[in-house]
């Protein structure tokens, strides 16, 4: 597999510096095209590769091309290959062209099968901070794909064989399964910080609210990946402490109560299943009713 990367921003250095230094990855990395030639060199310079300063000299080069531009880019950079294709200056046909979106499908590559490529797309489940060091931790990362069969199985055969977990996605699916995987890495910290937030109006500083937070939140974390959230619920409203929670609401702030009142719902589902004799018609009666 010959693989260009269009975009050299933090997801593509990542995949060309990673699968570069896999000596087992039955692919090449040709090189970097990105917006901006001095990104594009800059990364080839890291990754030790080539940069193009034509989009058309890398898909030339190509047989599989990485998309990985910003969401709003991608339909963008494809309008530009079709464009470029139409005007014969490529030849997209045999292509296998994939982007990295977590909440776009393949439907962005509008008409491809006219130019004889196939496209998917392909989902990596981390948050990519760091340009030049997040391909340390990519080999304990896992993909969900979705888009034309033949290009599922190609880029699921070439992860799955580099040890990465793959999972198959239906396109209508994307934009759920986005949402999910946003509200586990970003709104998780929201919670967090309303926490420290509200530590705070207790007298804590930030440092000791963190401090104080991290075991409990950790541990409990751990628990839930190894037990599973419900058998790792604990706290006053799986033990039906319906005083505990109503002295909480009337006490946190009021968007603060809100989000407990909300997860609270969550909560009391969980401890339903969690203890099935134990009624928990009174602690649903009065979460609803507080303000
Ligand atoms: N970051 C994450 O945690 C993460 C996780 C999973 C999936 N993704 C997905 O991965 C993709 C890339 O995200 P990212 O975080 O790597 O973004 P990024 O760091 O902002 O990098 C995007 C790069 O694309 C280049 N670019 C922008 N417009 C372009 C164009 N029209 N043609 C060619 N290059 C263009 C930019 O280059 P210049 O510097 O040259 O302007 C920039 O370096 C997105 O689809 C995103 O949803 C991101």
């Amino acid at each position: 597999m010959k693989i260009g990367i269009i975009g050299a921003g933090k997801v593509g250095t990542t995949l060309g510096m990673y699968l570069r230094q896999r000596k087992d990855a039955m692919a090449e990395i040709v090189g970097f095209y990105s917006k901006n030639v001095e990104t594009a060199k800059e990364t080839a310079e890291f990754v030790g590769t080539d940069y193009f300063e034509k989009l058309e000299d890398l898909v030339a080069l190509s047989d599989t091309l990485f998309v990985t531009t910003p969401d709003g880019e991608i339909a963008k950079v494809w309008d530009c290959m079709r464009q470029l294709a139409a005007e014969s200056k490529i030849d997209l046909n045999q292509k296998l062209i994939c982007h990295f979106s977590g909440s776009l499908s393949s439907d962005v590559f509008v008409s491809i099968e006219h130019f004889g490529a196939i496209a998917c797309s392909l989902h990596p489940i981390y948050a990519f901070s760091n340009k030049f060091s997040a391909y340390k931790q990519f080999h304990k990362v896992n993909f969900t794909m979705e888009g034309n069969e033949k290009a599922v199985e190609t880029m699921k055969t070439f992860f799955e064989s580099l040890g990465h977990g793959v999972c198959l996605l239906k396109k209508e699916d994307k934009a759920k399964y986005h949402g999910a995987m946003s509200m586990v890495s970003n709104h998780m910290l929201a919670l967090l910080q309303t926490a420290v937030d509200t530590l705070g109006q207790c007298g804590f500083t930030r440092k000791q609210a963190y401090e104080s937070l991290e075991t409990i939140v950790t541990e409990n974390i751990k628990s839930g990946f190894r037990f599973g959230a419900v058998e790792a619920l604990t706290g006053p409203i799986e033990r039906n402490d319906v005083e505990t929670v109503e002295k909480h609401l009337k006490v946190l702030e009021p968007q603060t109560a809100v989000i407990y009142k909300e997860l609270a719902k969550v909560l009391i589902s969980m401890s339903k299943e969690k203890n099935p004799k134990r009624d928990y018609e009174t602690m649903e009666k009065r979460i609803d009713n507080m303000k």
